[in-house]
């Protein structure tokens, strides 16, 4: 692959090193959704909050069928370290595995960017059941995720492939539409002119409706 994985690729082939020991990516979860996100470095004050954030909605992911994985430029002896150091202080078991980069995996995803120095910024990767990657978000180290909007897209991309319906801003709480979804615009004369006054559709082009 040429260059950095971008949405629609396949996501890289790779063998990684992690606290559930050696992993293939994607091969490990082909057939489920995987949440790859990259944290800046172990022991920082952000980051813990969000594997803190990630692991209280963990059941979450789980039962929408996702499994999550970490990744930092760090030994994993120091990730080891540190999820003990959250389990002891803040009550909380890290769950999933946490991938030790030595920069190669970074350098592979495109996770090191010019104001990042030598740490990787945070980075979300949506990877279907498929391996193909369904998005890509980039965070800079001073701000903290949100972990129910990745929950929100995941319901999101699983409604949209199911029903082939695309999903509008802020769903389930939209503001024109509440939690109804959109439908895709007419491709032909013929239904676009059927969509005309239809019930649910403001225009040919914008129809929305309640899925089951
Ligand atoms: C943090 O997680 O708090 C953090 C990490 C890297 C740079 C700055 C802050």
């Amino acid at each position: 692959m040429a260059g950095i994985p971008l949405i629609g690729d396949k996501f890289p082939e790779m063998k990684v090193q992690t606290t559930h020991g050696m992993m293939n990516l994607p091969e490990k979860f082909k057939g489920q959704w995987f949440i790859l996100f990259s944290h800046p470095a172990d022991f920082t004050p952000v980051c813990t909050t969000e594997f803190y954030a990630f692991q209280q909605r963990y059941a979450k992911f789980k039962e929408l069928g996702a499994e999550l994985v970490g990744l930092s430029v760090d030994q994993v002896f120091s990730h080891i370290k540190w999820v003990e150091w959250i389990e002891e202080n803040l009550a909380e078991k890290i769950e999933f595995p946490i991938i030790a980069d030595t920069g190669a995996v970074a350098e592979m995803l495109g996770l090191i960017h010019p104001g990042s120095g030598t740490h990787t910024v945070r980075a979300v990767f949506f990877v279907d059941p498929q391996s193909t990657i369904r998005a890509i978000l980039y965070y800079p180290a001073e701000l903290g995720r949100n972990m129910d909007e990745f929950l929100r897209m995941l319901k999101g991309f699983q409604i949209a492939d199911e029903y082939k319906v695309a999903i509008p801003a802020n769903w389930p709480e939209n503001e024109l539409f509440g939690d109804d979804v959109i439908v895709p615009p007419a491709s032909n004369l013929r239904d676009a002119e059927a969509r005309k006054g239809q019930e649910g559709c403001l225009d040919w082009w914008l129809c929305h409706k309640k899925i089951a």
